[in-house]
């Protein structure tokens, strides 16, 4: 079994004066949903992904010698300015992976990154962020010792999963489950793992995210999965988590649409029925989203048309589809949801193969 102590590396010289790596790296949304965590960012259930295509994000690291002393030194600018206000997020992150890159205190970093989408969107960058940023740093490893293909993402996705949990299904391709499941071996709480095969059915789905509030959240993912310990409910909906990995990880063989949707749509709610079960409570959905539910909900029953939905922890709708209904449900969308989508705005996205080395 791979444990942590197999993404510390044996020692190494910093034998590279400077150099310059870039990743782009995507985002992704849960089918079946991580909410709820215990220490460390080890998940309270398994989860299960759709890697995206369109919503990326792309980072490159300048790297310079610097004195080793016990700090960091870095730069960090976002679409080309620099910000602050992030600093401490990476300085944080930074800390907790020290141990497992012991070149980070030797170099100067100048991390430029930018995001495909736009930002406030509501769309969560920081999946995409964390993993084009793991990547980068194992790009550099890379340069001092030689890694694996295997070892490589693997441990690009356990430092992403440090910065920010769901980030560690961001590096590899569609599905990916995150969380050891008892019927998929090779699956971990330190890592996101790729199923090997998918039907055809599942390729190129179509994910178009229906931008209903692009403000801020009223209350951070942090503070919710937080909220899961002594949640009363808690208990049996991990349990159930682990029914629903079952059920999807043969209906990724299978390819049973109705399965898959009423799997989906299900974790969906579920999710936002323990934001409304916590204590204190929170509702993140806004009247709009539900408009788009029961639209869809109206539409399928009409058309026999295998369309539906999932949230992520926010207000927008990822509406999602096989490919080959893409006419169909675009028109739908445009007739029936685009007005109740903030200024209309919605992005065209769909399943990916994961993050991408750019230099
Ligand atoms: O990775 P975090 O801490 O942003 O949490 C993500 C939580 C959900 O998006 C709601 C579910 C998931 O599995 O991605």
């Amino acid at each position: 079994m791979v444990s942590e102590q197999n993404f510390i590396p044996a020692s190494y010289a910093f034998s590279v004066e400077s150099g310059k790596v870039c990743w782009e790296a995507p985002s992704n949304i849960a089918l079946v949903k991580y909410w709820g965590k215990k220490d460390n960012q080890i998940p309270a259930n398994p989860s299960v992904s759709f890697t995206l295509s369109q919503c990326k994000t792309i980072t490159e690291i300048s790297f310079s010698k610097k004195e080793y002393t016990d700090d960091f030194s870095f730069d960090f600018l976002f679409e080309g300015k620099s910000k602050e206000d992030f600093k401490p997020k990476i300085e944080q992150f930074f800390k907790r992976i020290k141990k497992y890159l012991p070149f980070l205190e030797a170099y100067h970093f100048v991390i430029n990154s930018q995001n495909t989408f736009p930002h406030s969107s509501g769309i969560a960058s920081s999946a995409s962020a964390m993993a084009a940023l793991s990547l980068c740093l194992m790009s550099i490893e890379r340069l001092f010792t030689e890694i694996s293909e295997d070892l490589f993402y693997r441990k690009a996705s356990f430092l992403a999963r440090l910065g920010s949990g769901s980030a560690c299904r961001s590096v590899k391709g569609n599905p990916v489950v995150w969380g050891a499941h008892k019927e998929f071996n090779e699956s971990s709480d330190l890592y996101g793992v790729e199923l090997p095969e998918i039907h055809e059915i599942f390729k190129n789905y179509q994910d178009t995210i229906l931008l209903v509030d692009i403000g801020a959240k009223e209350v951070s993912s942090s503070i919710g999965h937080n909220l899961m310990h002594n949640h009363p409910y808690a208990t049996r909906r991990f349990e159930q988590a682990h029914e629903n990995l079952s059920t999807m990880l043969s209906v990724f063989q299978s390819g049973d649409l109705n399965k898959f949707i009423e799997i989906t749509e299900s974790e969906a709610l579920t999710l936002h029925s323990m934001m409304m079960t916590s204590s204190p409570y929170f509702i993140l959905m806004k009247p709009n989203t539900l408009q788009i539910i029961n639209h869809i909900w109206e539409y399928r029953k009409r058309t026999g048309v295998p369309v539906c939905f999932t949230l992520d922890a926010g207000a927008n709708v990822h509406v999602l589809y096989p490919e080959s209904y893409i006419t169909q449900v675009m028109e739908f969308i445009q007739n029936s949801l685009i007005k109740f989508c903030h200024n209309g705005q919605f992005i065209a996205d769909q399943t990916g193969n994961g993050a991408v080395k750019k230099l």
